[in-house]
């Protein structure tokens, strides 16, 4: 089969599409045939050696994938060849087939093509459970989301008009923008042109967001704990800007506000069950017609390492997805 290979550590130019053997199928396992894989900024991690997960040379990135089942391992019993699925993986998704374990594969509903599929997993799970297990968000509460027209971020602020908040969208220029507002946001900040915490502070009478969605660190934390209102949430998703910030713990105690970690990917291996019951919700949604990942753009296979160039570049919004 076909797959992208990462020969050695470093950025997308360095990424080869190649011939490699087909994956076997051990005991609880079953191989995908992958008709769509995700592109997400971790993956741009991984290839580079800077994600938490470290792996050797030579291997295929992709984290996220959605195609038909082609062949199950001994005891799997949850799963038919030919059934509709999404998972999300380690790695390896960026090939035309790729083996998991059954239990971490999604059955698709009939209203998700598989394009769309692909682009849903990573981020509406990773956006729900920080605004609702992390956050704890409410409905009337206002929500800030940074990198707003990034992948996790839109997924916040589509997910945070879902669950009834006030959406103020961050992001570095004016198309971006109007994407968001496109997608729900009641309200918009260009922070690269203007500053986060006087604009925050405008659009909520002085009060500070309730909520805040962070993806991007670096530069920009300073200002988030400036404009978290009084038992204010800050949840901190990444850090695509580059830098992780440092944090002046005095600031939230004088707000009575937390700093909340998130990371889905141990929320899914240690709360499996709350995870499922996270995809119920955001399935029926999709089936409902009122959640759409937003998939601005798809490449074939081979141009791997440009669908990831354009993350780096902040060219990318929405989401991008590879067709093998
Ligand atoms: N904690 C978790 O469980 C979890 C799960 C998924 C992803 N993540 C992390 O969340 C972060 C964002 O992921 P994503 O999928 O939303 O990525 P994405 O689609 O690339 O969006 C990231 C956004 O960050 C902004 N940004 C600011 N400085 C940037 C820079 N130097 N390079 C690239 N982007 C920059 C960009 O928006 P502007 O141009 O508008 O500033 C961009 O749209 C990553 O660090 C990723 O590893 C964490």
């Amino acid at each position: 089969m076909k797959a992208i290979v990462c020969r050695e550590l470093g950025p997308p130019e360095k990424l080869v599409l190649d011939e490699v053997a087909d994956p076997g199928c051990g005991t609880g396992e079953a191989v995908i045939r992958v008709r769509a894989a995700g592109v997400n900024f971790p993956d741009t991690l991984l290839i580079e050696g800077r994600y938490q997960m470290r792996l050797q040379p030579p291997f295929t990135p992709g984290a996220e994938v959605a195609g038909e089942v082609l062949k199950t391992g001994p005891g799997v019993k949850s799963l038919a060849v030919g059934q509709r699925v999404a998972a999300v993986l380690p790695s390896g998704g960026y090939a035309e087939q790729v083996c998991a374990p059954a239990q971490t594969m999604l059955p698709l509903p009939d209203s998700l093509d598989f394009v769309h599929a692909a682009a849903f997993p990573l981020v509406y799970g990773t956006a729900l459970h920080a605004l609702d297990q992390r956050g704890q968000l409410q409905p009337g509460e206002t929500l800030l989301v940074l990198g707003a027209a990034g992948g996790t971020g839109l997924a916040a602020v589509q997910l945070g008009k879902l669950l009834g908040a006030r959406v103020i969208a961050a992001a570095s220029n004016e198309a971006k923008l109007g994407f968001c507002r496109n997608h729900g946001a009641d309200e918009t900040i260009n922070y690269e042109r203007d500053s986060l915490k006087q604009r925050v502070k405008a659009l909520t009478g002085g009060r500070g967001a309730d909520v805040i969605f962070d993806p991007v660190g670096d530069r920009w934390a300073a200002d988030c704990l400036s404009s978290l209102a009084w038992n204010g949430r800050w949840l901190i998703t990444g850090f695509a800007g580059g830098t992780i910030p440092q944090i002046p713990a005095n600031k939230l105690l004088l707000k009575g506000a937390a700093a909340a970690g998130v990371f889905w990917g141990s929320f899914v291996a240690r709360e499996p069950q709350k995870n499922l019951d996270n995809f119920k919700r955001l399935f029926a949604w999709q089936a409902a017609g009122r959640l759409q990942p937003p998939v601005t753009r798809t490449y074939p296979l081979a141009q791997a390492g440009q669908a990831l160039r354009d993350l780096l570049e902040r060219r990318a919004t929405g989401k991008l997805v590879l067709l093998p």
